[in-house]
């Protein structure tokens, strides 16, 4: 989808990518960090609105350690993930105990004595009646940013469907001239998450954070790098 005065982008990540973009790297693709989100443990209580409790879903989880923290925040989190290398590389990495059941076209993977379940599969194909529950809150780093651009209404479709009312997102990405990389990850800015979201969404720039020193704008030889940090609370 082109809009907001920039260009489209072409570029195109299939399943398959994404699987040998994780065992080529041997579990070290270029966007994993071993550390908690900055951005995220500044801005979570805007997330959560200060509730000791609330029920997350971490989309397009990959390994991250964001899902730890949180659930030792007391949170109930809920990861979904296509690459099974990258869940297992989860658990194992972590020295996590879990147990594992097929249902729904899903491998739902729980850890033993902590509150994070992992839906290793498709998200396209995520509903709450398959989670068996709505969610207060969803952190979005780097899934509607990785999300091939004729995608992100759909992938927008699955998280309003399974937000509670009053739902809160908080998203993270990149945003560069869309004219030298084709994406992933893709260009988002500000203009273009306000078209997006606005219909359903109250949209609100929480923060700018300038990247153009940072690893990914040396990976892309991109001339500037930002991360816009936004948060979104469903109007239904
Ligand atoms: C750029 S990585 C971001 C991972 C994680 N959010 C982070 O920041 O560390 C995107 C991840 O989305 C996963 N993915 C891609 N398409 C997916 C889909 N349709 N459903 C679930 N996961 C998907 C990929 O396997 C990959 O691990």
């Amino acid at each position: 989808m082109a809009g907001a005065g920039q260009p489209s982008q072409t570029g195109d990540a299939k399943f398959d990518n994404w699987q040998s973009m994780w065992t080529n790297s041997n579990g070290k693709p270029g966007w994993q960090v071993d550390v908690v989100d900055t951005y995220l443990q500044k801005h979570v209580s805007r997330l959560t609105g200060d509730k000791e409790s609330i029920t997350i879903l971490v989309s397009w989880c990959g390994k991250c350690l964001d899902m730890i923290w949180l659930a030792e925040q007391g949170h109930t989190v809920v990861g979904v993930e296509y690459t099974e290398y990258a869940v297992n590389q989860f658990f194992s990495d972590n020295s996590i105990p879990f147990s594992m059941i097929e249902r729904d076209g899903f491998k739902v993977y729980a850890a033993k004595e902590r509150k994070i379940t992992i839906y290793c599969g498709d998200m396209f194909k995520f509903t709450s009646s398959i989670s068996g529950c709505m969610f207060d809150a969803v952190w979005d780093h780097h899934a509607l940013g990785a999300c091939n651009p004729s995608q992100r209404q759909t992938h927008i479709g699955v998280l309003r469907s399974i937000l509670k009312p009053q739902g809160k997102i908080l998203l993270s990405h990149f945003e560069y001239d869309p004219t030298e990389h084709s994406g992933p990850p893709f260009s988002l800015w500000p203009a273009l998450i306000q078209e997006l979201f606005k219909e359903h969404f109250s949209v609100e720039l929480v923060e700018h954070i300038d990247r153009s020193d940072g690893s990914t704008a040396k990976r892309f030889n991109l001339s500037w790098n930002k991360r816009p940090i936004h948060l979104l609370q469903s109007l239904n």
